[in-house]
């Protein structure tokens, strides 16, 4: 099956204009498992605000993959050289008519071309409290490792607007935890994760609320 078809092969991708009901569109891009997709997936499946239109991946071995489908969302994988020499995602994206690029667990820079053609529109979920722990190569389990070195009283996540750096955007949301003696690496991780559960859906679902 081609790239284009698995776009567009789906015949919902339009209904939304048929009904005349003009929902906010979101686009997820996702290199990993995306946990943090599956829930924004869920929470806006039955939403009557906004649905995800689209779930994006440099990624095709990526487990996002396998949950865009199973939710029947149309997916697209795309490679390095699309992606910083084309503007192809961009023409999708616009065909698609997005509102909102979320970016959950993608690991590469945005290029500039995304970036001026969604200002302030794209939005990034960190494992961490920002701006502490960021930065590049300050993904997965290495950010946890680091906090844990650092000696932190506390952690957290951070979701904010995305620019041309890593993880320098405007803070949206912050949410935090307290480190207790003796939490391991694999606790941090999963207490952060509870938290970006928990936040991310609302956080976007909220920003979404201010766009008209
Ligand atoms: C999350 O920890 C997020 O903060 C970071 O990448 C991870 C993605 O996890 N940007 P998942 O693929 O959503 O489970």
């Amino acid at each position: 099956m081609s790239e284009k078809y698995h776009i567009f092969g789906y015949k919902s991708i339009f209904k939304y204009k048929r009904f005349d009901i003009v929902k906010k569109r979101i686009a997820i891009f996702a290199s990993g498992s995306g946990s943090n997709a599956q829930k924004i997936m869920e929470h806006f499946k039955y939403s009557s605000l906004a649905e995800v239109a689209l779930v994006l991946s440099n990624n095709p071995e990526a487990y996002v993959l396998q949950r865009a489908d199973n939710f029947e969302i149309p997916s697209h994988v795309f490679d390095r050289k699309t992606f910083y020499e084309s503007d192809e995602i961009v023409d999708i994206l616009k065909r698609l008519e997005i509102d909102l690029v979320v970016l959950a667990g993608f690991l590469w820079l945005v290029p500039e071309r995304l970036l001026k053609a969604f200002p302030n529109k794209i939005i990034n979920i960190h494992p961490a409290l920002l701006p502490k722990f960021g930065g590049k190569g300050m993904y997965g389990d290495r950010v946890h490792q680091a906090v844990l070195a650092a000696g932190e009283e506390e952690h957290g996540i951070t979701i904010h607007f995305v620019n041309e750096k890593f993880d320098e955007g405007e803070v949206i949301h912050q949410a935090k935890f307290k480190i207790e003696n003796g939490d391991t690496l694999e606790i941090l991780k999963f207490k952060g994760q509870q938290l970006e559960h928990q936040y991310f859906p609302k956080v976007i679902e909220n920003l979404l609320k201010k766009y008209n």
